[in-house]
């Protein structure tokens, strides 16, 4: 077998898209592999789910660096690069980042946002499409450039707002998408690196 892309995934909570991905990076045909989940946080759940799936499960917490979010994100670097990742999946990393760590890895970082960018970046991305009357939300992958969720979207998926719905609901049900999207355009990504 060809060798598999091998994908960090930094994290700062749940980690529900990093599991997504990690089962997803157990089938034989995936080109990718999960080579290292990383947090800002220690007390990432997400960090426990890696480790129970044999995944290594890496925290660099924020808090020594202060307010110096170079010098904390150069440390994170420095962990990718020992472990010879290829390329990077935010998947609820919660720090916006430098241009250090986005021009390091231009090209070979995605993220994952509930909606359907351009519409609604940033928080509360379904109470807001809710509020404006919105038929549809979804989600997006797309490249990590300077702008806050801003980058060419590399794929995404689309869910009814149903009459009655709340974020909360409609939360559900994106994030369901989220996971297949997720890993889907992932693999494709790879594949054409
Ligand atoms: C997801 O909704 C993702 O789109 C956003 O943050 C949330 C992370 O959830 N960027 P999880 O940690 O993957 O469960």
């Amino acid at each position: 077998m060809t060798q598999r892309t091998k994908v960090a995934v930094l994290i700062s909570g749940r980690g529900s898209n990093m599991e997504a991905l990690v089962r997803a990076a157990q089938a034989a045909d995936c080109p990718f592999e999960i080579a290292l989940v990383l947090s800002n946080k220690p007390d990432a759940k997400g960090l426990e789910i890696a480790a129970q799936a044999g995944v290594e499960a890496l925290c660099v917490d924020q808090k020594p660096f202060g307010k110096d979010r170079e010098a904390h994100e150069r440390a994170i670097d420095a962990a990718l690069r020992e472990r010879g990742i290829e390329v990077i999946a935010l998947a609820g990393y919660m720090r916006i980042l430098t241009p250090f760590l986005v021009d390091a890895w231009e090209g070979r970082m995605l993220n994952i946002h509930p909606s359907l960018l351009p519409k609604y970046p940033g928080l509360d991305t379904h109470a807001r499409a809710i509020a404006a009357g919105e038929a549809e939300a979804g989600c997006t992958v797309h490249l990590v450039t300077a702008g806050v969720d801003e980058g060419p979207i590399l794929g995404q998926a689309r869910v009814p707002i149903r009459p009655g719905d709340d974020d909360h609901a409609l939360g559900v049900r994106v994030l369901e998408q989220e996971h297949k999207l997720y890993a889907a355009t992932l693999a494709t990504f790879v594949r054409g690196l």
